[in-house]
């Protein structure tokens, strides 16, 4: 090898994505990479890639195309495609003139290994799973686990926050989603290893930890006669020293228990701040996407958190133009955010993907015209119900859990004052932006909201 290998890792993906990245950002770092910030100064790049929406891997594509023209001056360059898409498409992307290196989420251990060996060999390699729905052997899941556990370091996340994976895959096969086919079933991680993960963490200094799983709410884990549940996870988390604040994400209402209420209502250090996608307002669409759940019972069960864990925030993910998807179904599903009052939510046109049961199934039939004014129209009513909720916090005094410097800097700049924008997220996960000095980067700060807006809290520190 080169004497120092410059590494460059471009994210396209999800939290899940970018934890791989940090995974194998380490792994490379610990090899003698070097990591670059941009993709001129790399001789290796690698593109973390997402197959959720065609969107996604256009972006991706046309990335390659750039490559392509660079890797004509510079042919020693080594680029990897790895992550979702890499799964999906395999020997497909490895024709691809740009490409050097394929791997898919399953294969993540192996990249440092598989890069030398395209540097040895100067052609392509391609490693992904064989059959994605079979689980994977032991030899590979204990690789995958071990992999997990060296990574220690936030180089690819914000300074005092870390994010641990407490499960792989999904088993809900949602008719319009990729996500079982390119990162195949569920595998729960050992609590043990979990929690020695997150210690390890708190003592180097993180203080937030977000626990990661695509389904979280359906971890499962039998040893010596228990089952565990996210629920013990939230608990035995919360007994560690140097941790002050818990996440999960992403949630199934299909999956909720109490036992998850119950842990929140309880533990001091989870945060009241819940990711629950509903999808849809409409029964017959939820049926038609395999959700196995009605409004009324999504409705029922974001009451019974408001009431068990109070000031909860709530979030969720929509499509609009699935596959069907009527006038009155869209209004079904704009009652739903009415009624629902969500932090915010998360909206996305129907894209179809290819091998899911709706591409297979279902026609396309919604124009994207109309997809896209029901994006705006649903944006729309979620930002009014933003914007006056986030007014209950003027005045108020929260407690911010600092990122960083703001990317849009002197918005907020009193007069007076030379400190840099700062922003930084609530326990509810409300983002606050506010002047003051960078080294409270990764630590708390009481902030005094003075102005609100429909995603953001402006304020000055108390
Ligand atoms: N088209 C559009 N959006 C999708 N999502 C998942 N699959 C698709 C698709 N085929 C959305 C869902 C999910 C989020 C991560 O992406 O809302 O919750
Ligand atoms: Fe994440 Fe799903 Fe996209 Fe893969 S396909 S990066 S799991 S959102």
């Amino acid at each position: 090898m080169k004497m120092v290998m410059k590494l460059h890792i471009k994210n396209f993906g999800c939290q899940m994505n970018k934890l791989d990245s940090s995974l194998v950002c380490s792994a490379l770092v610990e090899r003698g990479f070097e990591l670059v910030e941009t993709s001129e100064d790399a001789d290796v790049i690698l593109m973390n890639t997402c197959s959720v929406r065609q969107h996604a891997e256009e972006r991706v594509l046309s990335h390659l195309g750039r490559l392509k023209h660079e890797k004509k001056s510079r042919p020693e360059l080594v680029v990897g495609v790895i992550g979702c898409m890499a799964q999906r498409m395999g020997a497909e992307l490895a024709e691809h003139e740009a490409v050097d290196l394929v791997a898919g989420p399953g294969q993540i251990a192996q990249i440092p290994d598989l890069i030398e060996e395209v540097l040895a060999s100067k052609g392509t390699v391609v490693a992904v799973s064989e059959d994605i729905r079979v689980k994977g052997s032991d030899v590979e899941r204990v690789g995958l686990d071990e992999f997990e556990m060296a990574y220690d370091s936030d180089a690819n996340h914000i300074p005092g926050q870390a994010f641990v994976r407490v499960m792989r895959g999904c088993n809900n096969f949602c008719t319009y989603c990729i996500v079982p086919y390119v990162r195949g079933p569920e595998v729960s991680r050992k609590p043990a290893d979990i929690i020695k993960q997150i210690r390890k963490l708190a003592d180097g200094g993180v203080k937030q930890i977000t626990l990661l799983g695509q389904t979280i709410d359906a971890y499962e884990y039998a040893e010596g006669g228990k089952i565990y549940r996210l629920g013990d996870l939230l608990e035995e988390t919360s007994e560690i020293e140097g941790v002050e604040w818990i996440r999960f994400i992403t949630s199934h209402p299909g999956k909720f228990d109490a036992g998850i209420l119950e842990a929140m209502a309880s533990l001091k250090k989870v945060t009241p701040y819940l990711h629950i996608p509903a999808q849809s307002g409409s029964d017959r669409i939820l049926k038609a996407m395999n959700r196995r759940y009605t409004a009324e019972h999504y409705l029922s069960l974001i009451e019974k958190a408001r009431q068990m864990v109070p000031g909860i925030s709530i979030v969720s993910d929509f499509i609009v133009g699935f596959p069907g998807e009527t006038e009155e179904d869209f209004e079904a599903t704009v009652e739903l955010v009415r009624k629902a009052r969500f932090k915010n939510s998360f909206v996305f046109k129907y894209s179809p993907r290819v091998g899911t049961h709706c591409e297979k199934k279902l026609a396309d039939d919604v124009s994207d015209e109309v997809k896209k004014e029901r994006n705006i129209e649903l944006l729309a009513v979620q930002n009014a119900i933003s914007e006056e909720d986030n007014l209950k916090y003027l005045g108020a005094t929260v407690k911010v859990l600092v990122e960083g410097l703001s990317k849009k800097p002197h918005l907020n700049k009193a007069e007076n004052d030379d400190n840099p924008q700062l922003v930084g997220r609530t326990a509810t996960d409300h983002i606050v932006v506010f002047n003051g000095p960078e080294r409270l980067r990764a630590s708390f700060a009481d902030v005094k909201v003075i102005k609100t807006s429909a995603l953001t809290l402006f304020g000055e520190i108390d």
